[in-house]
């Protein structure tokens, strides 16, 4: 029956499948549609001590891949500031990278408003919204990406610019040759995910298959650790279902312990391990052991990356875990691409007046100036 949903998804017309699946189908034209946007950035500001992105949902992930893949890299410090303020070490030394796919996300302009306060460097992402509209007042580099997307659709858009932004200024190199192979490396996969190959051929769909019905565990490690995020929270928003993630080996010391009497609640839960063909040995001998110590009868399943490069790598087990929560999302007959719950919860959380003083607070900074 499962089988038969997802390769009905092949012959259905292109308006029935939802634009999360166009997404996926065409995430790596974004990709290089993001690329070469992102490399027309141009910014004076020199030698930044950390770098912040700030963001929320959907548009601060892509802080969450920038800080793995330049973990052992970067020169710098990297945080991703999910909040309505900078940490207190923000200063005139710090780039904060502010992404707001809508530019109307109250967290992310009241940490734009700590930012200019605070005389960071900033550069602002976003489609437009408030965030632009106070970018321009307030003479701060903006980027706007094309506007149409579900803000997790549009992680290209807002993702590539942070490597291209660290590139130009926090001293990493090698960006432009792993985008490019992770280009390559992505199309590959929506390929091999299409919607025309049946569940057996297709390893997103028959992981689809595979964790409905249970919670969609994730655990990742090293640069796989936002990637394991990043499948949780389109599990969440795409195949609307509870998910969570954890990453290696930090979960060797908790998580793991959860297992140990979970009893029928075990059968609640699918565990999805991220798999690299690179992974270090201490972190293969690390999840081999988990896997053997998980109550027999537990749904295991393995995401394996695909490419060389870090980046590729990364993206290719992103890419997978998109396909795979959309096609989750139709075999349970939700549609992928409305989060009503969000938007719901934001009209709710804009009647108590926070973002009206937020953006009034703005207004009154870029007319002092
Ligand atoms: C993802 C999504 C949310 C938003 C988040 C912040 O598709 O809908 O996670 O990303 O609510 O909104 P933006 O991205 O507009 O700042």
């Amino acid at each position: 029956m499962a089988d038969s949903v997802l390769d009905y998804v092949g012959k259905m017309r292109e308006s029935d499948k939802g634009d999360m699946l166009s997404f996926c189908v065409d995430e790596a034209k974004h990709y290089r549609v993001a690329a070469e946007a992102a490399e027309k950035i141009s910014l004076s500001y020199v030698n930044p001590e950390n770098v912040i992105v700030a963001g929320m949902g959907g548009s601060a992930i892509g802080g969450e891949l920038l800080k793995d893949w330049a973990r052992g890299k970067a020169q710098v410090p990297i945080e991703v500031s999910r909040a309505y303020s900078l940490p207190a070490y923000a200063n005139e030394k710090s780039l904060v990278l502010v992404v707001s796919y809508s530019g109307e996300t109250e967290e992310t302009l009241s940490t734009f408003l700590d930012a200019v306060k605070k005389g960071c460097m900033v550069f602002c992402i976003s489609s437009g919204g408030s965030l632009l509209k106070f970018a321009e007042k307030l003479s701060v580099p903006f980027l706007r990406v094309p506007s149409g997307f579900a803000p997790r659709a549009a992680l290209p858009y807002l993702f590539v610019p942070l490597l291209v932004v660290l590139a130009k200024l926090g001293g990493v190199s090698g960006v432009s040759a792993e985008l490019s192979e992770a280009i390559a490396v992505v199309e590959r996969i929506a390929g091999e995910c299409a919607p025309e190959k049946p569940v057996k051929k297709n390893m997103a769909k028959s992981l689809a298959v595979g964790v409905n019905g249970a919670v969609p565990v994730v655990y990742g490690f090293g640069v796989f650790r936002g990637v394991a995020q990043r499948f949780k929270t389109q599990f969440n928003e795409n195949s609307k279902v509870p998910s969570k993630w954890e990453y290696f080996s930090e979960l060797n010391h908790n998580e793991v312990v959860g297992w140990e009497r979970a009893g029928k609640l075990a059968g609640c839960f699918s565990a999805v391990f991220i798999r690299d063909g690179a992974e270090p040995d201490e972190i293969r001998s690390r999840i081999e052991i988990t896997k053997g110590l998980m109550p027999s009868g537990t749904k295991l399943f393995e995401v394996w990356s695909q490419g060389k490069s870090d980046l590729a790598r990364m993206l290719s087990a992103v890419c997978i875990g998109d396909f795979t929560s959309v096609y989750l999302a139709l075999l349970r007959g939700v549609n992928p691409t409305p989060v009503e719950t969000i938007s719901l919860l934001k009209a709710k959380v804009k009647q108590n007046g926070t973002k009206m003083r937020i953006v009034g607070e703005l207004e009154r900074l870029a007319a002092s100036r």
